[in-house]
């Protein structure tokens, strides 16, 4: 994954754009980064236990009004879904169901399908599940032609997992929403095993600031560490995200005299949340302005594999057409746990994001009242709750007080 860079209406011209934090609109360059203002985000030490109580009452009131919808974003070249376990699918109880929007790719639709049908769709109905495939654009070799797969078939790859906004619109699934009465959107990747899907906290946060875009964000854990971060274009402009890539040295360690913190230090960690009416007018925007991440990537070709451009949209994209965004501080080890490399890589592999998920687990069960024991060592392993039994942390009194439970095991009612 060499190279990313970022243009419009260039993609015959794709060096024009790929300089480092080069981002161009047909409106001309974005406005320089400035840091994220504090007044934009939520921090988690200055949230009072009203706050959260009202949020969370907010939310679900919203949630069991049917206003809520759901998108999972399983698409891409991957075939993670199939070989990991999803984890928080759960819908609460005595409310109007909540429709969940499944994006694929033509790579990962079928393994998709078959995966939700053969589990039975983890509890949720069947037609409370749409799945919709992203688009496909054609790659491109470094001077700007079209890369041929055969010699009558251009060589195509999946649009980025910002092609969500141009599928959603293009299949009539805002319409589909609209009918429904959702007003909110909850947007996220499917390789982050603790996402807490449709956050009722989060979303009772969304209403009350009355903003048209969120974003659940994590502090960068150092320096260097390969993340995208919200900046904000300009005094008083929209926030945005910069890929680490297209960050430069000096930008990525600044630090802020006055608090000796990281003028750039919120992550983007893929959890969102839109107003429905902006999702209506951002595929439009991103459309008209050709908006395109470029990414150099081994394409398969008649002459065999050739290194080429694969032209994608990022999730992302749409915080730049956003009225305003707010951003909602959380707690990675509580909400980010993702799968990005195999088993033995250094970090973000299964056996990481599961053993993130016990942990979590074993201190909602401590902090319960209950007790471990286990016969390898404490942070080797821990005890699973069934997202039907709590969704974070909460109601696990009466299952675990003065209760021991044996690591490794899952616990429900
Ligand atoms: C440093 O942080 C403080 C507090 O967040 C902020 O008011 C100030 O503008 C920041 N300074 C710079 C140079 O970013
Ligand atoms: C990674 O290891 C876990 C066991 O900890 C196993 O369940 C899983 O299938 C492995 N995943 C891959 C992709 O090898």
């Amino acid at each position: 994954m060499a190279g990313f860079g970022f243009l419009a209406l260039g993609f015959l011209f794709p060096r024009a754009g790929s300089v480092g934090g080069g981002f161009f609109r047909t409106g001309g360059y974005l406005a320089p980064a400035e840091p994220v203002p504090e007044s934009s985000v939520s921090r988690v030490e200055e949230r009072s236990p009203e706050d959260k109580e009202r949020w969370w009452k907010k939310g679900l009131r919203a949630i069991s009004e049917g206003k809520l919808a759901v998108v999972l974003l399983a698409g891409g070249q991957g075939t993670r879904l199939g070989s990991s376990d999803p984890k928080g699918c759960f819908s609460p109880r005595n409310t109007l169901p909540i429709h969940w929007y499944i994006m694929t790719s033509p790579f990962t639709d079928d393994v998709t399908r078959k995966f939700f049908e053969s589990r039975k769709y983890f509890g949720l109905e069947a037609d409370q599940v749409t799945f919709f495939q992203q688009g496909t654009l054609p790659c491109v070799s470094d001077d700007g032609r079209f890369i041929m797969e055969t010699p009558y078939k251009v060589a195509k790859a999946p649009d980025g997992n910002g092609g969500v906004y141009a599928a959603l619109k293009s299949k009539k699934l805002l319409d589909d929403m609209s009918s429904r009465g959702v007003k909110y959107v909850d947007c996220y990747g499917v390789d982050n095993v603790l996402v807490r899907v449709a956050d009722p906290t989060f979303l009772g946060y969304f209403i009350e600031k009355g903003v048209s875009s969120a974003a659940k964000v994590v502090r960068k854990a150092y320096p260097q560490e390969n993340v995208g971060v919200f900046v904000q274009r300009g005094r008083g402009g929209p926030l945005s995200v910069v890929e680490y890539s297209e960050m430069d040295a000096a930008m990525t360690t600044e630090i802020n005299q006055s608090t000796g913190r990281l003028r750039y230090c919120w992550s983007n960690v893929c959890l969102h949340m839109f107003s429905l009416e902006f999702l209506n007018q951002v595929a439009n925007s991103l459309e008209k302005d050709s908006v395109y991440h470029l990414a150099q990537k081994k394409i398969p070709s008649i002459h065999g594999y050739t290194m080429g451009l694969k032209l994608e949209q990022f999730i992302f994209d749409a915080f730049n057409y956003s009225p305003s965004t707010t951003l909602f501080e959380v707690l990675r080890e509580e909400e980010f746990a993702p799968v990005k490399n195999a088993n033995g890589s250094a970090y973000d592999t299964p056996d990481s994001a599961k053993l993130m998920l016990l942990r979590l687990h074993s201190r909602w069960v401590v902090a319960a009242g209950g007790f471990l024991t286990h016969s390898v060592p404490l942070y080797m392993t821990g005890v699973e709750v069934s997202p039907l039994s709590s969704y974070a942390g909460e109601n696990l009194e009466a299952i675990c007080r003065g209760r021991t439970f044996h690591a490794p095991s899952e616990i429900s009612f």
